[in-house]
Order: C-alpha cells, then sequence, then structure tokens
C-alpha cells in the first residue's frame, strides 16, 4: 500500500512536470505583445478583416508598415478605398482617433511584420 507521504510527493512531481511542459509551450508557441494598447486597437479596428491579434502585422515589412502609415495614411487609405465593407476604416483612417492612436498601432504592426523576430502564431 502507497503511504500518504509518497502519495502525497506524488502529486507534487506530477504538477511540477505539468508545469513544466506550460512553460516550455508558451516559451516556443505564443509570444505576447509589449503594446497591449496598440494591440487593442488592431482588435477593434482591423481584425474583423485581417484575423486575430499578431497575424495582422505578417501583412506587411517594418518598412512597409512605416511606408504605409507615412503622409497621412495615404497607401492605406488607397487600399480600402474601393470596397463598401471598408467605409468604416477609411472614416477610421480620417479621423481624429486614428491620429491619436496610430503611433501604438504601427508600433503593435511592425513588433509583428514578417521581417520582426516575432513568428505570429496560429490560434
Ligand atoms: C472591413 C474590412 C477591413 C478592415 C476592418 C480593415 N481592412 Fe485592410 N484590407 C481590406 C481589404 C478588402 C483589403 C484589400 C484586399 C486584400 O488584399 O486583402 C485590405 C488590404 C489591406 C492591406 C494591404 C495588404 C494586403 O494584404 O493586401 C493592409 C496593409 C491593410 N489592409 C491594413 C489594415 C489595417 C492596419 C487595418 C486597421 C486599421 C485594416 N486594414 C482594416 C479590408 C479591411
Amino acid at each position: 500500500m502507497i503511504s500518504k507521504n509518497k502519495t502525497t510527493m506524488l502529486c507534487i512531481l506530477v504538477l511540477m512536470l505539468s508545469f513544466t511542459n506550460l512553460n516550455a509551450a508558451k516559451k516556443r508557441g505564443a509570444y505576447a505583445t509589449k503594446n497591449i494598447v496598440g494591440q487593442d486597437y488592431y482588435l477593434s479596428k482591423c481584425s474583423s478583416c485581417h484575423g486575430e491579434g499578431s497575424r495582422g502585422g505578417n501583412m506587411a515589412s517594418i518598412r512597409e508598415w512605416k511606408e504605409l502609415f507615412s503622409k497621412n495614411a495615404f497607401e492605406l487609405k488607397d487600399l480600402h478605398i474601393d470596397d463598401e465593407e471598408t467605409v468604416n476604416v477609411l472614416k477610421y483612417f480620417n479621423s481624429d482617433d486614428f491620429q491619436k492612436q496610430k503611433n501604438d498601432l504601427l508600433d503593435f504592426l511592425q513588433e509583428f511584420a514578417y521581417d520582426s523576430e516575432n513568428i505570429p502564431t496560429c490560434n
């Protein structure tokens, strides 16, 4: 018969092992952003069409994102111009909100640009 003490030890061991596994999975998988604010803007303004969280950044390189946001986001506006669905996106690009949010949004997108070190997760 296994003593109570041994059972407790076994439980602790199993717990420790599962935590180690969790940590390992975290290191390889999801990478949490440094810019939660920018991520929020992305999730509310872009993710409905361009995918969840870190995936959107993958649309362009770090330099391309900078360019897309330069000259008053001229290129970004141009990319969303011909669709009825994107009317609201255009409104956003022309709004004061965008002026306030664009630095964080750009920072977040560049963090996950396809030439950044952070590989977007699949979920
Ligand atoms: C209502 C849907 C919608 C929303 C919301 C939206 N987009 Fe788009 N976006 C499109 C469509 C449609 C295109 C053009 C077709 C395409 O290439 O996917 C596009 C193209 C792009 C492109 C060109 C790259 C590519 O894959 O063609 C970029 C970059 C982009 N969008 C960034 C953004 C950003 C940043 C936001 C948030 C501020 C945003 N979009 C919000 C629909 C949307």
